[in-house]
């Protein structure tokens, strides 16, 4: 019997169309006035404008802050911060893909509760309450939405905190799939590749217990069965729902049972290489499902048994083998680098990204257990 403690603290509200009724969330949140935190590709798109017009609509004054950039660093959630202090909101909304939604945590962690970032970095940190929030996603991929995390690095040394806090979950996540319809392919493909990571790691973690793997399983069958069809098809509505419910139900198996070594792997390629989080994971995650192949080879094996897309994958190869090769093949045909070395890491730096890597807590949570000598192979199996 395996114990857990499910606190579920995100209302999930889905459907086309759904951003229309913001500004009606927002009031039974009690909020007259809202700070909207967008990034320039989601307000370019016409998303922001529709989510502030909802806002107007219902009697929310609202300010946009649109200074998010890719992989939030201290400097945004500075920006952002003073943009709150300038106008008191009773509400904040990230509305855009993973860095909107984690920079509208920082700024919620500082507005609250005062300090830097580096002072809510690891688990439980803040002391008072934080203003209630929505996510509006834009992307399928991280789960923000639906776990308390926000990755914020620091603007000097690059390194990615962690702030985890149940207090800063999102009150509300608004998943309304035409918002996802617009995202470029290449955010399509690395965003996708990472949710469908979230699901796949989230099921073999040592903290896996009957809710996460309820979460995970379900978005793996959402995530491996749409994925291919969002990236040939990307206007197909249904596709694109079923990528945003998983990246969403990843969310909260990741809120249940953390992730493991492709995570710890994949964030020192961010830091010093500046490789995309999607991407690092693409290159790493084929390595790692192998290497947990002694564990988790039945567990591997009921993945692939569950999905009419990868049950009538034959083959002699092993369970890990074969889920590492669906997922080679999903990274081929999502246009992304299989190798290290097509992203310019050179072998003589690998010794010191297995160190970073060795440092990550995430990695403390995979299945089998991962020091320098095991981080440093399975760097050098992705060259
Ligand atoms: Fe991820």
């Amino acid at each position: 019997m395996i114990p857990f403690d499910f606190q579920p603290r995100t209302r999930i509200v889905f459907g086309s169309d759904k951003i229309d009724t913001l500004g009606q969330l927002a009031g039974e949140l009690g909020a007259r006035r809202a700070l909207v935190v967008s990034d320039p590709e989601i307000i370019a798109a016409g998303h922001t404008e529709r989510g502030v017009a909802a806002l107007s609509a219902a009697g929310i004054d609202t300010f946009l802050f649109d200074g998010v950039h890719e992989n939030p660093t201290t400097d945004d959630v500075d920006a952002g911060l003073k943009m709150a202090q300038r106008h008191d909101p009773e509400l904040i909304v990230g509305l855009g893909g993973g860095s909107s939604m984690d920079c509208a945590k920082g700024i919620n962690f500082l507005y609250t509760n005062g300090g830097s970032m580096k002072d809510y970095w690891g688990v439980g940190k803040a002391l008072r309450e934080l203003l209630p929030m929505i996510a509006v996603p834009t992307t399928a991929g991280t789960g923000s939405e639906t776990q308390s995390f926000a990755l914020i690095s620091d603007a000097k040394t690059h390194v990615k905190m962690a702030c985890g806090d149940k207090k800063a979950s999102f009150r509300i996540a608004l998943l309304d799939p035409k918002l996802t319809i617009t995202q470029p392919h290449n955010i399509t493909a690395v965003t996708g590749i990472d949710a469908l990571a979230h699901a796949l790691e989230t099921y073999v973690t040592k903290p896996r217990n009957p809710v996460s793997l309820a979460f995970s399983r379900e978005a793996w069958l959402l995530l491996a069965e749409n994925f291919e069809t969002v990236l040939e098809n990307p206007q197909d509505l249904s596709a694109r729902a079923g990528m945003q419910m998983g990246a969403c139900f990843a969310g909260l198996a990741i809120e249940n049972s953390m992730l493991g070594a492709a995570h710890a792997l994949a964030n020192p390629l961010t830091t010093h290489y500046n490789i995309v989080h999607g991407q690092a994971i693409g290159i790493m995650l084929p390595h790692v499902i192998r290497f947990n192949s002694v564990p988790c080879g039945t567990w591997y094996h009921d993945l692939l048994e569950m999905s009419s897309v990868t049950s009538n994958v034959a083959g002699t190869d092993s369970s890990a083998e074969r889920l590492a090769q669906f997922v080679n093949g999903l990274v081929t045909k999502a246009g992304l680098p299989l190798r290290l070395t097509q992203c310019g890491v050179s072998e003589q730096q690998l010794s010191a990204l297995a160190r970073d890597a060795a440092t990550q807590w995430t990695g403390s949570f995979n299945p089998r257990q991962v020091n320098h000598a095991e981080l440093l192979e399975l760097y050098q199996q992705a060259m």
